[in-house]
């Protein structure tokens, strides 16, 4: 597997035939490497990027607190065939200092967007940095981050990029929690609450008030529940139970 720094190494590195791109900001679990398995599965490369991007999160302290594991990371990609790894600098993606930005106006207004000012800014500007330094086939986004998967979808579409984006679902552990890097964060009697919170985003017998009420009433701090394209989506704070750090969980499924 090769590590690349910059896109004019990878102007060298690039193998002829098909490539799957898989973006992603490290920390990876078996959700990621599904993404890069599918990839390879369709095209005859595959490429990953790792790069926690300090554009999109609209709280310092979640992107302080951002789970770091970069050998692990390579580790579990060599394991699962990929080839190529692309790890840049804030320099190399930003050489204008994040002065030009991707601005979508509708689709990232409401639910995340509306939760975490100039959030989708930041993905769909690195994103579309991404897609060109790699000038892949096809990228691979998980359905686990719906409203990034619609958004980076009808981008591609809108700025007419030659990268096809295609969706993969949402992988979860036994108990239903989907897998999430933030999920590390949170400690035993967290994460043996954070099994509600799936079980109660998917229970739809309950309406999404009563969803709601559930939720705040184990102790969660709900910033949204509901339901547009098709799906129920949610996002939650954990509540610091034993100490433990606030962190919050997205999550949505299809009705
Ligand atoms: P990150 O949270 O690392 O996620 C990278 C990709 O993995 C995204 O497409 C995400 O939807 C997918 N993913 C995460 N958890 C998953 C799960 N449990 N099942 C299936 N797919 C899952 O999303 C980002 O990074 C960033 O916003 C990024 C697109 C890399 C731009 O910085």
């Amino acid at each position: 597997m090769t590590i690349f720094h910059t896109p004019t190494e990878w102007r060298a590195l690039r193998p002829s035939g098909t490539l799957g791109f898989v973006p992603t900001m490290g920390a990876l679990h078996d959700g990621h490497l599904a993404l890069v398995k599918t990839a390879l599965a369709q095209c005859e490369h595959a490429a990953v990027s790792i790069y926690v991007n300090p554009t999109q999160f609209n709280n310092p302290e979640d992107f302080a607190k951002y789970p770091s594991t970069f050998e692990d990371d390579c580790r579990l990609l060599e394991e699962v065939g990929c080839g190529f790894v692309f790890a840049p600098t804030y320099e190399t993606l930003y050489p204008d200092s994040y002065r030009y930005r991707v601005t979508e106006t509708e689709t990232s207004t409401v639910l995340e967007g509306a939760h975490r000012p100039g959030h989708f800014d930041g993905v769909l500007t690195v994103v579309l940095k991404l897609f060109n330094c790699l000038q892949a086939d096809a990228a691979f986004f998980g359905e686990k981050d719906y409203q990034q998967l619609l958004l980076v979808k009808e981008m591609a579409e809108a700025l007419h990029h030659p990268t096809k984006v295609i969706a993969c679902p949402t992988v979860r552990e036994p108990d239903g929690i989907a897998m999430s890097s933030r999920n590390r964060r949170l400690n035993p009697a967290q994460r043996a609450l954070a099994t509600q919170w799936a079980q109660t985003l998917a229970n739809t017998t309950l309406s999404c008030d009563a969803a709601t009420q559930d939720l705040t009433e184990l102790g969660f701090t709900v910033d949204y529940i509901a339901e547009r394209w098709g799906r129920r989506l949610g996002a939650v704070h954990t509540p610091p139970l034993d100490n433990g750090p606030v962190v919050r969980l997205i999550d949505n499924i299809a009705l």
